[in-house]
């Protein structure tokens, strides 16, 4: 079967690239990698985080690429519909909803982080930062406005204005992607990509030239700064006795998944709008590699030296929001023009979570339109509609922040493992190596090693499955027991399920649809 649906296609190869960048260059390189990197001992880290990428990052977006491409020359552009026709089977496009339920839940929590970005790009603007004060200002500025401490009090206490940076990045995201494929997501990733480098360089530049700011404290300098992130091993552990933990192996291939936006359901729905011969595997390389060295070289090199020269080994914190919005904050405050560059990383924060955001819905899009033959305008508003409550739900649920938690752990990792393993047995095993690997070659300069059919086969399933279980293990107990003890967290729970019960409800009306389209054809 064939969609009847007008072609949409990307404006240029140089686009996709850049709107693939997009989706991949966010918050996960600038906040979650140093973060983890730091966690586990630095260059060690490297290691598995290199293994992840080589061996699933890499070939499962090369297979996604190529089944996004199989879909979108048949007319079809979400995983259901994609599924459907590559999956002979009655409930392959049920296992698609995966590829909505995904993108639309990390988007509900994404936002309201990205919301965070832009507020403090906002307050260094106007002079609000810094607060002269000690780090606890900063804690005590981050546990008020984002509601830490008390569920509900974002919507009626004189923190409430965060609740507009949502709505605005709300509107934005919802505005670039009425606009559509080309004048929407290709024109901001056009845009946004090139300055983001630009901003990130900068900042970069500043901090490598930090030198020892603070004499009384000789080690604390850029050196030792970059040597604390990237040197394998530390004081008390070996590098070999580093590499030896197990839980940095899971956080390094949850690190790749997230940070490439693999096993999100968005590869696929922006490759299905490429023309039939146009590159796969030197656009999905570049963006991978574009990706990874925003990740290592500018991410990496830019937070935690930065914190080391001012703060030391000791003031870097393991959190991701702590680091980011607690300790830097606070850093910037003591360099010279810190304001300025506090302006400018946050905002850098902002381009990067919103060309990634805005990926998130794509897919959804996609979905409404080819299986509820829903037009832009009525299915932008009922992804509104969902999104605006599912967000608003986080916002509610501020206390420990444990909505966006609960959504971070069941759809934003268990989710993105679950989606990952479909894919790789559909493009290995079910389409085929063979058969996606001639996709992938087609049309393409590079060309792709033998070896690569058998990675597709058995190496990335069986690492990705062994990864899956350990980390199942490591953690589910963990997340199951705080269902039964944390009501709110429940509630977060039953919401993931009804949001997945209503994207399998829109799947069996789209089934309908489809099926009555193939009887008259
Ligand atoms: N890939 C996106 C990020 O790194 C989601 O933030």
């Amino acid at each position: 079967m064939k969609s009847t649906r007008k072609q949409e296609n990307w404006g240029s190869l140089i686009g996709v690239v850049l709107a693939v960048m997009g989706s991949a260059i966010g918050l996960g390189n600038f906040l979650r990698f140093p973060g983890l990197a730091a966690k586990y001992e630095g260059g060690s880290f490297m290691i598995p985080y290199f293994f992840a990428l080589i061996f699933l990052g890499i070939p499962i977006a090369w297979l996604e690429w190529s089944l996004g491409r199989i879909g979108g020359s048949k007319g079809f552009h979400s995983t259901p519909g994609i599924y459907r026709i590559l999956w002979k089977n009655r409930y392959s496009s049920y296992l698609g909803f995966l590829g909505l339920l995904v993108p639309v839940g990390i988007y509900m929590y994404y936002i309201f982080i990205e919301s965070w970005s832009l507020y403090y790009a906002f307050l260094y603007l106007t002079g609000v930062f810094p607060l002269n004060q000690a780090e606890n200002a900063y804690q005590e500025f981050f546990v008020n406005f984002t509601g830490i401490k008390q569920d509900g009090i974002l919507f009626y206490s004189s923190q409430s204005h965060i609740l507009y940076f949502l709505l605005f990045c709300y509107s934005i995201n919802m505005f670039i992607i009425y606009k559509g494929l080309v004048k929407g997501i290709e024109f901001v990733s056009r845009i946004g990509i090139p300055l983001l480098f630009l901003i990130a360089f900068i900042i970069l530049i500043r901090v490598l030239t930090l030198g020892t700011p603070n004499p009384e404290y000789p080690e604390r300098n850029v050196l030792n700064g970059l040597g604390f992130m990237w040197n394998p091993g530390t004081q008390e552990k070996s590098f070999i006795e580093s590499l030896m933990n197990a839980d940095m192996w899971l956080a390094a291939a949850g690190q790749i998944f997230f940070s490439l936006s693999v096993g999100f359901g968005i590869i696929i729905t922006y490759a299905s709008y490429l023309k039939k011969n146009e590159d796969v595997l030197l656009s999905s390389t570049t963006s991978l590699a574009g990706n990874t060295f925003a990740e290592v070289a500018l991410g990496g090199m830019i937070t935690i030296p930065a914190a080391f020269v001012f703060l030391g080994q000791e003031g870097i914190s393991e959190s991701v929001f702590q680091l980011g919005f607690i300790t830097l904050p606070y850093v910037f405050e003591k360099m010279t023009f810190g304001n300025f560059f506090g302006f400018l990383w946050f905002f850098l924060l902002f381009i990067a979570a919103l060309t990634s955001s805005i990926s998130m819905l794509q897919p959804s899009i996609a979905f409404l339109e080819e299986g509820l033959g829903a037009t832009r305008r009525v299915s932008i508003s009922i992804l509104s509609f969902v999104t605006l409550f599912g967000s608003l739900f986080v916002v509610y649920f501020s206390k420990d922040l444990i909505a966006l938690d609960i959504m971070d752990f069941w759809i934003g990792t268990l989710g993105i493992f679950l989606l990952a393993i479909i894919q790789v047995i559909l493009g290995g095993w079910v389409v085929g190596a063979d058969k996606i690997l001639e996709e992938a070659q087609m049309g393409s300069i590079i060309k792709i090693p033998k070896f690569v059919k058998y990675v597709i086969q058995y190496i990335s399933p069986g690492y990705l499955l062994i990864v899956f279980v350990a980390w199942l293990y490591q953690k589910l107990p963990e997340y199951i027991k705080t269902l039964q003890i944390n009501f709110n967290a429940r509630i977060t729970f039953y919401f993931i399920v009804i949001l997945s019960l209503f994207f399998i409800f829109l799947i069996v009306q789209a089934n309908r649809n489809w099926n009555e389209k193939e009887k008259q054809l």
